[in-house]
């Protein structure tokens, strides 16, 4: 008898329960690090699964995780290059991604993406087939960071051929959490306290909805009717500078962005597997909605439970707000159009 068999007496009959709220990310990199690490200490998950094509820093990755596991209540930390570790997951978090090249072509770039998606989603539908897509992976299209989450996200839907309540992008999530962070410190209150929409694309073309800004149903804008406009002597249009300008400058410092990226993915995660019904800015399909006519994402509050974006909240959108969205869709389908799925 092995030290084990003397210890251990096994009572179950057949085959264990499986894991219940498996999660899975996609890409090893500081976005899927920062969001796999976000999830494992809110305890969001039973599994946690990594996926990396560089498989010396996947190995190193999910070993050094699983040396924490004492310190976390995640039963089973695990990772391979082979897409079957990824079976049954409830979630999975795409970060897969590939950076622009020096002269690349937007296109060209977005076409990179694509190819990556092309192999990935196919793997991830094949082993969980019910699970649900939280994209994640944004390359510009641009020039800067905008839109590619967008396109990204309807491409995933494309390829998986999964139901659009199963494919959602992070979108202007994390847009609305640098919103409402520097709303709080402009007012010495918690962001929670801070109500404000940062929609339509992400990055630099998100439009803000300065009409829903408020702090315990007091708007804001009907204490400040020029919020938002030029003639604000407040300024408060400059917070909106600062979530698009907030990326660059963190990049500029520090060369990547993550940590804030990667507490928001699990902020979505929760509100998935808790089945919450909160409502986020994600991005999901809005053909069809406030005058958009083509099929593309873009993000509008949308609640999110254990069947993945059940409903789409009506904002009630200025005429000129909702002219920035379709600019974006058109903009986003001249783009999409272009791609080889
Ligand atoms: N949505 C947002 O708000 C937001 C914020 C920050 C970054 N991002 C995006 O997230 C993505 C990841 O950023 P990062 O800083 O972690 O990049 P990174 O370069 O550090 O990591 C990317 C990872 O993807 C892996 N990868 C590439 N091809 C793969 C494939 N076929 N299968 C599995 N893994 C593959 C790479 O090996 C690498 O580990 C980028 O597209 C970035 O633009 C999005």
């Amino acid at each position: 008898m092995t030290t084990k068999e003397k210890l251990i007496t096994h009572v179950l009959a057949g085959e264990p329960v499986g894991s219940r709220s498996k999660v899975t990310v996609v890409g090893v990199g500081m976005v899927g690090m920062a969001s796999a690490v976000s999830v494992l200490l809110k305890d969001l998950c039973d599994e946690l699964c990594l996926i990396d094509v560089m498989e010396e820093k996947l190995k190193g990755e999910v070993m050094d995780l699983q040396h924490g596991s004492l310190f976390c209540k995640t039963h089973k930390i695990v990772g391979d290059k082979d897409y079957s570790t990824t079976a049954h997951s409830k979630v999975v978090v795409v970060t897969a991604g590939a950076r622009q090249q020096e002269g690349e072509s937007r296109l060209n770039l977005v076409q990179r993406n694509v190819n990556i998606f092309k192999f990935i989603i196919p793997q991830i539908v094949k082993y969980s087939p019910n699970a649900i897509l939280l994209v994640v992976s944004n390359p510009g299209t641009r020039g800067g960071r905008e839109g590619g989450i967008d396109i990204l996200t309807y491409v995933a839907w494309k390829l998986s051929g999964f139901p659009r309540h199963r494919v959602i992008g992070s979108g202007t999530n994390l847009d609305s959490g640098r919103f409402r962070h520097l709303m709080g410190e402009k007012l010495h209150l918690h962001p929670s306290s801070c109500h404000g929409w940062i929609i339509g694309e992400h990055g630099d073309s998100s439009v803000p909805v300065w009409s829903g800004v408020n702090v315990a149903g007091v708007s804001l804008k009907g204490l400040n009717p020029h919020m938002g406009t030029d003639a604000d002597k407040e300024d408060w249009k400059h917070l909106h500078k600062m979530v698009v300008d907030g990326a660059y400058e963190v990049i500029k410092l520090k060369g990547y962005t993550s940590w804030a990226i990667g507490m928001s993915v699990a902020d979505l995660v929760e509100s998935i597997l808790k089945n919450l019904h909160k409502v986020h800015p994600v991005s999901t399909l809005v053909q069809g909605m406030h005058g958009v006519k083509d099929e593309v994402f873009l993000s509008v509050p949308c609640v999110l439970g254990n069947s993945g974006l059940t409903d789409v909240i009506h904002m009630t959108l200025k005429p000129e707000e909702e002219k920035q969205l379709i600019n974006s869709a058109e903009t986003l389908w001249g783009v999409q159009k272009e791609l080889t799925l």
